[in-house]
């Protein structure tokens, strides 16, 4: 890779454990390294690779009181060759300067992205996952820091990267609880948009969930809580009779732009399956199931994959899903086939070689 930046690399010192795949849990274990780059004075300075550790902040930092806070989620693999790469790192990268835009943050050029990635992956070299099933999730973050209290922009930013090694996201079941008095997001909001925020203003429905034996929550739209918009972690595939792929459209500006949302609507078509982005009501998600024409519901995401819905619980009623999700598990293995090789990216740029 060509470099623009020359990044300052100090090294941390040697893993004490080797890492333990088996029993990995999601995002509680670290990389030694984390890479890290500031804004201040209208541009990007000299980025950073330095041990991972924690930061000190001032207590009026921006991000902290007003919210000016997004991150990103990808995902880096090893084939069974050895080969070892990110997914769809480009795509991530526009996806961070929307959000930035959206929250009036200056865009982090391309290749201080891509280098600060590049450099940290080459480092983290001895967590590189064994096999598919697992990754090395990488988790961009990008927030405001100046030490003021005044309802603005900030002047000053911090752009860091970090990863962490990670087996499934959900183990077991995942029912979802549908989200009848709170909402996530409104046309001309921020719902489009990964900012912080949009997840803290999601707690309290997850509350409500786990509460109710549930693992996400199922977002409907704001103006006539009638159609489905996403899940707490994931976007939302209906399967219906056909059989029919259906995922809510993103022209309201209401729902995450899933890059695992766009690769298995990619999938689908290869794999001739008919697809819509449409507005899905609840009511036809309900009578679908009495009459049989809904087959399968499931969520995606990067954290996530490909997970089945096995039941919604809706006002207090619960409508159970199939228990066999063929087009989710089809998608699944068309999905590892594009991880492993065996299946050419629909676009060379998605896998993106360290
Ligand atoms: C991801 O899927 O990468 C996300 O950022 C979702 C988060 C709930 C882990």
């Amino acid at each position: 890779m060509m470099s623009k930046y020359e990044i300052e690399i100090e090294r941390a010192p040697a893993r004490a454990q080797p890492l333990t795949w088996e029993t990995v849990p999601f995002g509680r274990v670290f990389s030694r390294h984390m890479a890290i780059a500031y804004y201040k004075e209208g541009s990007w300075k000299t980025p950073r690779i330095q041990p991972l550790h924690e930061l000190s902040l001032h207590p009026g930092t921006s991000a902290l009181h007003y919210g000016q806070a997004l991150f990103e989620g990808m995902k880096a693999y090893q084939r069974a060759d050895g080969m070892r790469f990110a997914f769809r790192v480009k795509d991530h990268w526009q996806r961070l300067n929307l959000s930035a835009t959206r929250l009036a943050m200056p865009e982090v050029p391309y290749e201080l992205f891509a280098e600060m990635l590049h450099a940290l992956l080459r480092l983290e070299s001895d967590i590189f996952p064994p096999d598919l099933q697992h990754a090395l999730y990488i988790r961009p973050l990008y927030f405001a820091a100046d030490p003021w209290l005044g309802v603005r922009p900030s002047d000053t930013y911090i752009f860091l990267i970090y990863l962490t090694p990670v087996g499934p996201y959900y183990v077991g079941e995942v029912n979802a609880y549908v989200e009848t008095e709170m909402s996530r997001a409104a046309p001309g909001g921020t719902g489009a948009v990964k900012m912080a925020g949009n997840y803290a203003a999601a707690m309290l429905s997850g509350k409500k969930a786990q509460a109710a034996g549930c693992q996400v929550s199922l977002w409907l739209d704001s103006t006539t809580r009638e159609y489905i918009e996403e899940f707490s972690t994931m976007n939302a595939f209906l399967v219906l009779r056909g059989p029919r792929l259906i995922t809510p459209p993103l022209d309201r500006g209401t729902i995450l732009p899933g890059i695992t949302r766009d690769t298995l609507l990619r999938l689908a078509q290869l794999l001739k399956i008919p697809t819509e982005e449409r507005d899905i009501s609840l009511h036809e998600i309900t009578e679908g199931l009495v009459h049989g024409e809904v087959l399968e519901l499931f969520g995606s995401g990067t954290a996530a994959t490909i997970m089945p819905i096995r039941a919604i619980h809706y006002r207090g009623k619960v409508w159970t899903l199939p228990i066999e999700t063929p087009i989710a598990q089809k998608l699944k293995i068309s999905y590892f086939e594009l991880l492993s090789g065996q299946l050419p990216a629909p676009n060379s740029e998605w896998i993106w070689q360290i």
